[in-house]
């Protein structure tokens, strides 16, 4: 039996990066969201989703359940399901552990794969009706050139474990919608920035901004306005930065949009910057000369001094994604967006300074940076806006 409430949205991750962004703007559109969960050993699911929406979940407007996408039955019980068939309309799916090289396989693959798949599963014969999935335009794992949205597994080799994951999950879900008659939409951001919470999600957008504040570090320290420091990139390659709110914007539209249905959507910046174009605006905000991208791809650094090596450690975890060149079209994405009044983003110099502004005024210290003979930078302070 359904209830007479208009039909809830579920968000799963909800305490992380992108799902706290979602729940949020759903929230403010007065929409009805129920989310799960998990807790840990000191807090409980409820805490800790209060805490990432900055409001207590009020079993209405807003409902929290714990549940952890690795255990049998999620770990709800009889009448958790039968609340959640009654209330649920639409997923909106954000939960995942978003390491590229997980510990352990089997949870790994049962919280991307199969926990979802028991959840639609669990929540089909009741009122859902459609099931919007995040996954990562890095589902392209090593392809070069332009990606379309409907191309899948088209025979790619993948990085690492998480862009194989995403693409089995992807794979799994579509076949658990068709199976139960649910409606699944595939959203695929590329690499997600914005004020981020120290959630593994967040981790490139905070090194990101790790990188910011060594360059203004770098440009305060004593005769530090020129510094030689090389890195190893793919200077004319896209640089697939897309903010937060974007993502969180286009997933909630792109999820209840009737044009939206069986879709595949790329949540990107249509017309990206290179990177060697967005280090040319942050030098130049922040007042830096001297550094230079250097296309790895052709030759590797010779003789990188320490600073270069620190730098290259930094940033070791994207290497890979550094040296890609690749390009995510989005014209069924921007197709619907358009119609739902979403204006796409662009990665202009206002945005790269609003990033700047977050990295410098998010600044915990710079984890083992230390430069010989200058005495480590200067205290590091947000910038005044410069036009
Ligand atoms: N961040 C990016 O740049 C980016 C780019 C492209 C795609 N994506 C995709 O977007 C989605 C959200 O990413 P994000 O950046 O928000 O990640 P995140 O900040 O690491 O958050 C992950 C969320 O998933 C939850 N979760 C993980 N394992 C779970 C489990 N077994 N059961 C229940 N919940 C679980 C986490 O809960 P806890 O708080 O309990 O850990 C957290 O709420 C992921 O599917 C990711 O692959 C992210």
């Amino acid at each position: 039996m359904r209830s007479g409430c208009p039909g809830a949205v579920l968000v799963t991750g909800a305490t992380g990066f992108i799902g706290r962004v979602v729940a949020r703007r759903l929230l403010a559109v007065g929409r009805p969201v129920v989310v799960l969960a998990r807790g840990r050993a000191d807090t409980s699911a409820r805490s800790r989703v209060a805490e990432a929406l900055g409001l207590a979940p009020d079993g209405g407007r807003l409902q929290a359940m714990e549940a952890d996408l690795t255990h049998p039955g999620l770990g709800l019980g009889k009448g958790d399901w039968r609340l959640l068939r009654n209330r649920v309309e639409t997923v909106i799916h954000c939960a995942g552990e978003t390491v590229f090289f997980p510990g352990a396989m089997e949870p790994f693959v049962a919280g991307h794969v199969g926990g979802p798949q028991a959840l639609l599963r669990g929540l089909a014969g009741g009122r859902l009706r459609r099931w919007a999935h995040l996954s990562t335009a890095y589902v392209c794992g090593k392809r070069s050139g332009t990606v379309l949205e409907r191309e899948g597994d088209v025979g790619q080799s993948f990085r690492n474990p998480y862009e194989r994951v995403k693409m089995l999950s992807e794979e799994a879900i579509r076949l658990e919608g068709a199976a139960v008659g649910v409606d699944v939409r595939i959203l695929r951001p590329s690499i997600v920035v914005g004020a981020v919470p120290e959630t593994a999600g967040g981790h490139p957008s905070q090194c990101l901004f790790a990188f910011i504040r060594l360059a203004a570090a770098l440009a305060r320290m004593p005769g530090g306005a020129e510094v030689p420091l090389r890195i190893a990139a793919a200077p004319r390659a896209a640089f697939n930065l897309v903010p937060v709110e974007y993502v969180a914007a286009a997933a909630v539209a792109l999820a209840g949009h009737p044009d939206g249905a069986g879709g595949t959507f790329h949540l990107v910046v249509s017309d990206p910057p290179t990177q060697q174009e967005v280090l040319a605006m942050i030098t130049a905000r922040l007042g830096l000369r001297g550094l230079t991208l250097v296309d790895a791809r052709r030759a590797p650094l010779t003789d990188p001094s320490p600073l270069e090596r620190a730098v290259a450690r930094l940033l070791a975890g994207y290497r890979e994604y550094l040296e890609g060149d690749v390009r995510f079209q989005d014209t069924n994405a921007r197709r619907i967006l358009d119609r739902c009044g979403v204006p796409g983003p662009s990665v202009s110099r206002d945005a790269v300074h609003r990033l700047i502004r977050l990295a410098l005024g998010t600044s915990p210290a710079l984890p083992g940076l230390r430069l010989a003979g200058q005495g480590g930078p200067r205290p590091v302070r947000a910038l005044p806006e410069k036009r």
